[in-house]
């Protein structure tokens, strides 16, 4: 059996389906890009079937993306596989990824069909998508709350179809790990044709063990791929989180004995894009890529550290793509040493008016703020994108007024599709204040569902970083929005989740909940 792990990161999809985390087309291929540069082997890049907007988001990544297997996730059915299919016609190579559900609270309750019914669609929808492309993935959603029996049944008769890999998913995060590595095991054992296929493993995090979880199933079930995303990213609690799996294979060869070709360092560069497109900020200590995952505090640590850093890490932070906050840029940078950081940091920029675009939002900033870091170029270049995505409404400048004792009051001017636009409210404070400014004008009832800021790097001299996630119609969104001043960021980040809100693209369906 070989020994080398398959990443397949899904980011774009499984991670997308977190309240709010959908992303525009253009915020998909540039994670894609920085997926492709960590050198994950697939990049599951949306489900087409769900919007046109997704649909047109996996053809762009289809098109940038020249060294990851490029994925579409579809529902068991030739339309949904056909749309899969087409979107990915720009794809040097490329996978469909058809599922159905085979636990018996699934079937009967979501899909209403009996088993006999879901083994013929599961052979069907496989057969379909062979005539289409070479490399299909089959998904027995909620695998692992199903019968073992029907299970083999069903993986037997998707691989005789041409299936190449398969994928057990624990959907509902309900595995422990030995468990699951038995449960793969056995399916492995159990399925006379099981040689032919690659085994996938596919963990939700709702116990705290999706990685756990996962690498059971490498371990003792034999698996050779990991499902995964960025910061462990997706519905609920969340998946199986990419760098914690690529880092207990590094550290702990000893134990796995398996291989995987990420380039780690890449991980932390990754990791901050994907929160600051997302709006879900990374827990401190969160493995990894925690903020403090790498941070000695107590006396003693420092102490063993200085003597020999072994004594108390397992990992060096610059293996992972931590990096001192370097500045990088300050007011007198040329748009050329401008240029040169974009290029290091590996942000494609093609048009020359969008370089020039950044470049102004730059220079102005390095008028507020004398110390440009990495994370200050990201964020300009995350605002950057998403004004050339098209922003109906627009900041364009506020002021404020609070003082103990009384009540704050916000002025803002916006820009509303062609208008421009004043108004003033009062509010609890600045922040609510500002945002009540905004709701007066655009009236867009939506309901506040989460506020947070965060300091994008130390000291009280970071751009605040500002993440509403809004509700409305069905539908949530979050917006970020980063500036020196958190109150202007708070207003940024509330105007670009009405924009989102304002697009009948970002509207998706979520895969698992249709039936
Ligand atoms: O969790 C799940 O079951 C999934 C499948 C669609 C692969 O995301
Ligand atoms: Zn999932």
């Amino acid at each position: 059996m070989s020994d080398k792990v398959i990443i397949f990161d899904t980011t774009l999809r499984d991670g997308e389906q977190s309240p709010g985390a959908s992303m525009t087309k253009d915020e998909k291929v540039r994670i894609a890009r920085q997926l492709e540069r960590l050198k994950v082997d697939v990049i599951e890049a949306g489900f087409a079937a769900s919007s046109e907007g997704d649909f047109q988001a996996i053809s762009a990544v289809a098109a940038a993306v020249k060294d990851s297997i490029v994925c579409s996730l579809a529902r068991a059915n030739d339309k949904d596989i056909t749309r899969a299919s087409d979107a990915l016609k720009a794809a040097k190579a490329k996978r469909i990824h058809a599922f159905i559900a085979t636990s018996p609270l699934h079937m009967a309750v979501k899909l209403r069909m009996s088993p006999e019914e879901v083994l013929e669609q599961a052979k069907r929808s496989i057969r379909f998508a062979r005539n289409l492309a070479d490399d299909i993935e089959f998904s027995a959603e909620d695998g692992y709350r199903s019968e073992m029996d029907f299970l083999c049944r069903v993986v037997e008769a998707t691989i005789k179809e041409g299936a190449s890999t398969i994928n057990i998913p624990d959907t509902v995060g309900y595995a422990t790990p030995e468990l699951y590595g038995d449960f793969i095991k056995t399916l492995r054992t159990r399925v006379p044709n099981s040689d032919k296929a690659v085994w996938s493993v596919h963990c939700h995090n709702d116990l705290g063990m999706a990685v756990a979880n996962s690498l059971a199933g490498v371990k003792i079930g034999g698996a050779r791929q990991i499902e995964c995303t960025i910061n462990g990213l997706g519905e609920r609690a969340g998946n199986t989180a990419l760098e914690e799996i690529v880092m207990a294979l590094r550290t702990r060869k000893d134990y796995f004995d398996l291989i995987c070709d990420i380039d780690a360092q890449q991980i932390v560069p990754a990791s901050k894009m994907v929160s600051h497109i997302t709006g879900f900020v990374v827990q401190p200590n969160k493995a990894v890529v925690g903020a403090n995952a790498f941070a000695h505090t107590s006396g003693i640590h420092q102490d063993g550290i200085l003597k020999n850093r072994e004594t108390y890490e397992i990992m060096r932070a610059e293996d992972v793509g931590w990096s001192a906050n370097k500045i990088v840029l300050g007011k007198l940078s040329g748009r050329n040493a401008f240029k040169q950081r974009l290029h290091d940091l590996g942000i494609v920029v093609e048009a020359e008016a969008d370089v020039n675009e950044a470049f102004t939002r730059f220079k102005a900033l390095a008028d507020q703020k004398s110390e440009i870091f990495d994370e200050d170029i990201i964020a300009i270049m995350s605002d950057t994108a998403s004004a050339e995505a098209g922003e109906h409404y627009k900041f364009i400048s506020m002021s404020q007024h609070s003082e103990t004792g009384e009540r704050p009051r916000s002025r803002i001017t916006l820009r509303i599709g062609d208008k421009e636009v004043s108004s003033e409210a009062e509010g609890n404070g600045p922040v609510d204040a500002s945002l009540n400014a905004i709701e007066e004008v655009a009236k867009s009832g939506a309901e506040q569902l989460l506020y947070s800021v965060n300091a994008i790097t130390s000291g009280t001299q970071s751009q605040g970083e500002v993440t509403v996630r809004l509700a409305k119609g069905g539908r949530i969104v979050n917006g970020v929005g980063t500036d020196p001043d958190i109150i202007a960021a708070s207003a940024k980040a509330y105007l670009a989740a009405l924009n989102k809100l304002h697009d009948p693209n970002q509207a998706k369906m979520n895969a698992q909940m249709t039936p």
